[in-house]
């Protein structure tokens, strides 16, 4: 088991970045070392996902530092300063309709961010006479979308060849050759997780769940992008991050770990599920809110299946999911019920925007 002492976390304002930073210091009795947050608060990052967390714990072992990861000496300095040992590295641009839209950010964080934090990680970790300390770890945090797109049957193992089909999985397929190139070439010890599609607390409502369960309370359309039939497999983000801790504390050096909810569904059966849960949650009538299924032009290049095999993490680390779906939709539904005010900052100023631009028109 390593010791995981001072763990840099990038993107830990981001949806799935808070919630392991919530798991960690609120959950896991095996961690008494401290968090140092870097997030640079782009559209997607928000302090208040970690208020309680900076109130319980702010300056003794949690630390926000907003800056970019491109931030070559800045990176330079949160190593020295923190004496960071570990980094868990979950910053990025991470939505694939605003990657089609606009590419450039996701090269910049996705692919140029990772190699400057591999890079400062090397430099910070390496001694006079070039050796690698071995009792430090980089985690890169990545996805399924690096497969490709699956037909009706098959599943995406750690050794299916990666065939990334937008520009946000391109960049995070480059992401991940430059990890595992840092290994090879530079001895880094790094571990790799490919993860399906996250849902919970805290999500940005651009992505499929939260945007349809506002949308329903809201009492506006609901966007079904082409039939409807695209499917992907849907983890329960506190299982992902669970998974993640697990890797970094006994994921064998230089290996990948694919992770997933083995719980695929098609979009369209998705959402009437959804809708029933949401209708009874917020007492709303189930076919009102169904009547505002809209069939809106398809996303471009939009993969068809996701599919993912984790029989090495539950194998070889003993990882499993413990949230199922309905659980999992019943809590992530009563969440953003509760969070009016957290809803209310969110859906304001550019977002509306981009809801206005991206879906509105379609
Ligand atoms: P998110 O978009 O909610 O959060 C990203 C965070 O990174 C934000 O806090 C943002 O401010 C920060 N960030 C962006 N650019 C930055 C920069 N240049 N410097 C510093 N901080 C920056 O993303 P998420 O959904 O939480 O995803 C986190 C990671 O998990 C990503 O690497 C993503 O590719 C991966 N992933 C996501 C899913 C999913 O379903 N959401 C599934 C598998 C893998
Ligand atoms: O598979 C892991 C990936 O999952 C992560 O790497 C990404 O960061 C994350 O955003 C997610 O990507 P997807 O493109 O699968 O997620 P999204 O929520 O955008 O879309 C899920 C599915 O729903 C997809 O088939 C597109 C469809 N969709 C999405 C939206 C936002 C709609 O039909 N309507 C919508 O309004």
């Amino acid at each position: 088991m390593r010791a995981l002492t001072n763990i840099l976390v990038t993107g830990g304002a981001g949806f799935i970045g808070c919630n392991f930073i919530h798991t960690l210091l609120e959950k896991k009795s095996d961690f008494s070392g401290r968090i140092i947050n870097l997030d640079a608060l782009t559209y997607a990052g928000n302090p208040a996902n970690l208020k309680d967390i900076e109130d319980r714990f702010g300056g003794s072992r949690y630390f926000f530092e907003r800056g970019d990861i491109c931030d070559r000496s800045f990176v330079e300095s949160l190593f020295k300063r923190y004496d960071i040992d570990t980094v868990v590295h979950f910053a990025a641009e991470s939505h694939v309709d605003r990657s089609i839209l606009g590419p450039e950010a996701f090269i910049k964080t996705n692919v140029m961010g990772t190699f400057t934090l591999l890079d400062r990680a090397r430099n910070a970790w390496q001694n006079a006479s070039g050796a690698m300390r071995q009792d430090v770890l980089f985690h890169h945090i990545s996805t399924d979308e690096v497969y490709g797109s699956l037909g009706d049957t098959g599943y995406f193992t750690e050794n299916t060849p990666y065939d990334p089909r937008s520009p946000y999985s391109a960049s995070k397929a480059a992401s991940d050759h430059l990890v595992t190139a840092y290994y090879h070439t530079y001895g880094l010890p790094i571990t790799l997780s490919n993860c399906s599609n996250n849902y919970g607390p805290y999500q940005f409502p651009e992505k499929l769940i939260p945007l349809m369960i506002l949308n329903m309370l809201e009492g506006k359309p609901l966007p079904v992008y082409g039939d409807g039939k695209n499917i992907r497999d849907w983890v329960y983000v506190e299982d992902h991050n669970n998974a993640v801790w697990t890797i970094m504390q006994k994921g064998r050096a230089g290996e990948k770990y694919n992770i997933g909810g083995e719980n695929e569904w098609e979009n369209i059966k998705l959402l009437n599920v959804l809708i029933a849960i949401v209708s009874k949650q917020a007492e709303l009538n189930p076919d009102k809110v169904r009547a505002a299924i809209t069939f809106v032009k398809d996303r471009p290049g939009h993969d068809r299946r996701y599919a993912i095999d984790c029989s090495k993490i539950k194998r070889e680390l003993d990882w499993k999911r413990t949230v199922n779906f309905d659980e999992g939709l019943s809590k992530t539904t009563a969440w953003y019920l509760s969070h009016q005010e957290w809803v209310d900052s969110i859906r304001s100023g550019s977002y509306q925007n981009w809801i206005a631009l991206n879906y509105g028109a379609r």
